[in-house]
């Protein structure tokens, strides 16, 4: 890994994604979360702010980035839940089956390299009865956008950490063994190829 994505990528990546708009719409989907949690991908922390203390026991969080790890442990430092980080393992969660009550996962599908295994280990660790809640870029329904999010993922890749523009996150997290059964779309402010959100549950 060279000095950008080690040195500069994770401060870029915690700016961008803690944008107005991004953190709005993180409001509306991390209070739900209840009981042992698994965040998934949790970056730079940027989420921890927003759990409700009177529901979550804990906040377990995975992200193979250890400069993101680090960002996030500064945070956790100042936050209402504890907060504890468990690794991965050639893809797998070092946690036990049906250990967690929620999972939370924003703005990380897009850049899991095979986020349709990575789900299904979320189905694993996941117990019955338990949410997937997510909010994800992806995807948009407009044609014209869609064209440019094909063209620019290509650079955008790169520079961004692995991120895809394009990916149909719904049909993603049902290929991963989910059924979604909340789901709101839409556009934040900013560039269309890199704003369309779906936000919602899945079990
Ligand atoms: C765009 S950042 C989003 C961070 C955070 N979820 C947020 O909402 O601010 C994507 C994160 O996914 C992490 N990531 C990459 N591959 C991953 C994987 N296989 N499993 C979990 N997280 C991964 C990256 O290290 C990075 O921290």
């Amino acid at each position: 890994m060279g000095f950008y994505d080690r040195h500069v990528l994770p401060h870029l990546i915690d700016f961008a994604c803690g944008m107005g708009a991004v953190m709005k719409a993180r409001a509306q989907i991390v209070p739900q979360a209840q009981g042992r949690v698994l965040e998934i991908g949790i970056g730079s922390g940027l989420n921890l702010g927003f759990y409700d203390a009177q529901r979550v026991e804990v906040v377990v969080g995975v992200d193979p980035s250890a400069e993101m790890q680090a960002l996030a442990r500064e945070r956790a430092a100042h936050c209402q839940v504890p907060v504890e980080m468990i690794a991965l393992e050639l893809g797998q969660l070092q946690a036990a089956d049906a250990s967690f009550d929620d999972i939370v996962c924003t703005f990380t599908l897009c850049t899991i390299p095979d986020a349709v295994a990575a789900l299904r280990e979320m189905r694993r660790v996941l117990k019955p009865g338990g949410r997937l809640l997510f909010c994800e870029h992806g995807l948009a329904p407009d044609l014209p956008v869609v064209r440019w999010q094909r063209r620019l993922t290509p650079w955008w890749k790169p520079l961004a950490g692995g991120c895809h523009l394009d990916r149909d996150i719904p049909a993603l997290i049902e290929a991963g063994g989910f059924q979604v059964r909340e789901l709101s779309t839409g556009y934040l402010k900013g560039p269309r190829p890199m704003t369309h959100v779906y936000r919602g549950w899945a079990d």
